[in-house]
């Protein structure tokens, strides 16, 4: 997009080959946030993008779409609503299962923590297969929400096609700095 904030997050993002195996190249966000401008950078991105949106609602994968959201919530005045692991949140839940490379993982949200037509983005910090965002996508269109935009920041090209396929063409906006 030729912003120049985007040089500085490229930079601050550690790739750790082979990692957690084999020919893995792992995107290491910890280290973008270690970095206070980098990290500034990448929140300002999104809230210069959804401040004006009418958005009550920024809901984050767990875990690492929960150290993007919060601060991007905070911003434009919007409620953070975590997207956890199985059997981490207390009250009633609903859950939406997911396709792994091997096997099958789940999340789950609060009933009541989200009301009929409220308007969500989904924040996450990579989307690979886009099995994650989508189960947050139907997670959140249950209870009723309008799914405005999923955001990432990276997006592991070889495989975003299979996101539009999964996500019926959901708009996803991925840095990928
Ligand atoms: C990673 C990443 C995304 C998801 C992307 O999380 O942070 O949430 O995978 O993959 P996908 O597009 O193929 O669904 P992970 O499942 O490793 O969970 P964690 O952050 O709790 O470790």
């Amino acid at each position: 997009e030729g912003d120049p904030r985007l040089k500085a997050i490229k930079e601050a993002i550690r790739v750790v080959p082979h990692f957690p195996k084999p020919g893995i190249m792992f995107q290491d966000i910890t280290t973008l946030l270690l970095d206070h401008k980098a990290f500034k950078h990448t929140v300002d991105i999104f809230v210069d993008r959804y401040r004006n949106m009418r958005i009550d609602v920024v809901a984050g994968c767990e875990a690492r779409g929960f150290m993007f959201g919060p601060p991007i919530a905070l911003a434009i005045g919007a409620k953070f609503v975590p997207l956890r692991k199985p059997r981490k949140l207390p009250g009633e839940v609903i859950s939406e299962a997911y396709t792994l490379e091997y096997g099958t993982d789940c999340l789950e949200i609060h009933v009541g923590a989200v009301q009929t037509g409220e308007r969500a983005i989904v924040i996450d910090d990579l989307v690979a297969t886009g099995g994650t965002l989508c189960a947050a996508i139907r997670l959140l269109e249950r209870v009723g929400a309008e799914v405005v935009e999923c955001a990432c920041v990276i997006g592991l090209p070889e495989i975003q096609y299979y996101f539009s396929a999964y996500s019926h063409d959901r708009p996803t906006r991925v840095l990928n700095p």
